[in-house]
């Protein structure tokens, strides 16, 4: 099988699985980010495989440089294409979002599954990683990769109760009424005007506006060169956000000093901890 797996990753839990994947399944690991220089993205890959965490359910699901990487897919009618989201609480709607977007580049999902990671964006009471973790390695590992190798049409994201719970909450947010609510609360943390007209998805690009460093930043730059999307210049030894961020959280959890703060910053900085610094500097430097 011929196979290659795109992914993007701010703390490494979805790399961890897109590595996993490929190494159990002999394929490719493609960084997203890394091939979006490219007009068009083709392969000759009878496979192809996308791995992202989901980001802001109900509202975003997908992150932007993943939705721009699939409206840059090229020649995917007849290609075998599935997908793995993680999440810390629930993927809802996403693969299906996902599958939209496919068809409008002609092609469309064969398989997708959800896989629950540590949430990276706050502090999930009562969360055991240690099972996250052994979850994946032990079970659904092995699950996906049988799925995608007999190339069947299976779909597995969220259990019934978690499935039924975010549904609901999804619902909600199409009525309008969380909708609006985590639009206003996330142009506060962008530091933008509550009545400015910018979408969702453009208001994520400022919530950079919220990162800061303190004085324990040594202008080592890491923050930059962990950026995926290049959003960090290091200007007299300091970061300097760009306003196209997505928001991943790299530059705050990869910080070797803790310096940086910010949306959904956990004290210690959380990554996945099959992941190195090193797995996470741009592919291209
Ligand atoms: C900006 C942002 C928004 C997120 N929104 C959600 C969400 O709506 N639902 C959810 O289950 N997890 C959400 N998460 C958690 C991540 O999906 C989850 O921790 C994921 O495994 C992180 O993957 P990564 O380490 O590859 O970046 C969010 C994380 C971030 C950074």
């Amino acid at each position: 099988m011929n196979l290659e797996i795109y992914y993007f990753s701010g703390t490494g839990n979805s790399l961890t699985v897109a590595k996993d994947i490929a190494e159990k399944m002999g394929g490719d690991l493609i960084s997203i980010p890394s091939v979006m220089d490219k007009k068009s993205i083709t392969t000759d890959s009878d496979v192809i495989g996308i791995v992202f965490p989901v980001y802001y359910l109900g509202t975003v699901n997908i992150p932007l440089v993943v939705q721009r990487f699939v409206m840059k897919l090229d020649g995917i009618s007849t290609k075998y294409i599935f997908a793995v989201c993680t999440f810390g609480g629930g993927a809802g709607s996403t693969l299906t979002i996902l599958d939209e977007q496919l068809k409008k580049r002609g092609g469309q999902l064969a398989s997708g599954f959800g896989v629950q990671m540590p949430q990276n964006a706050f502090r999930k009471p009562f969360e055991n990683k240690t099972k996250l973790y052994s979850n994946w390695k032990d079970k659904k590992l092995d699950f996906i990769c049988e799925h995608v190798k007999a190339k069947d049409g299976w779909f597995d994201t969220d259990g019934l109760f978690i499935g039924l719970v975010v549904a609901i909450i999804e619902r909600m947010m199409k009525v309008g009424f969380l909708n609006r609510s985590s639009l206003r609360s996330m142009k506060k943390t962008a530091r933008l005007q509550e009545d400015s007209d910018l979408k969702l998805d453009e208001v994520i690009h400022f919530m950079d506006r919220s990162y800061s460093t303190d004085e324990n930043c040594t202008g080592c730059g890491t923050c930059s060169k962990v950026c995926q999307v290049r959003n960090i210049e290091i200007v007299d030894n300091k970061p300097v956000w760009q306003h196209h961020c997505e928001n991943c959280l790299a530059c705050i959890k990869w910080c070797p000093q803790s310096a940086i703060h910010g949306y959904g910053e956990l004290p210690g900085g959380y990554h996945h901890p099959d992941v190195n610094i090193l797995d996470m500097l741009r592919e291209s430097d």
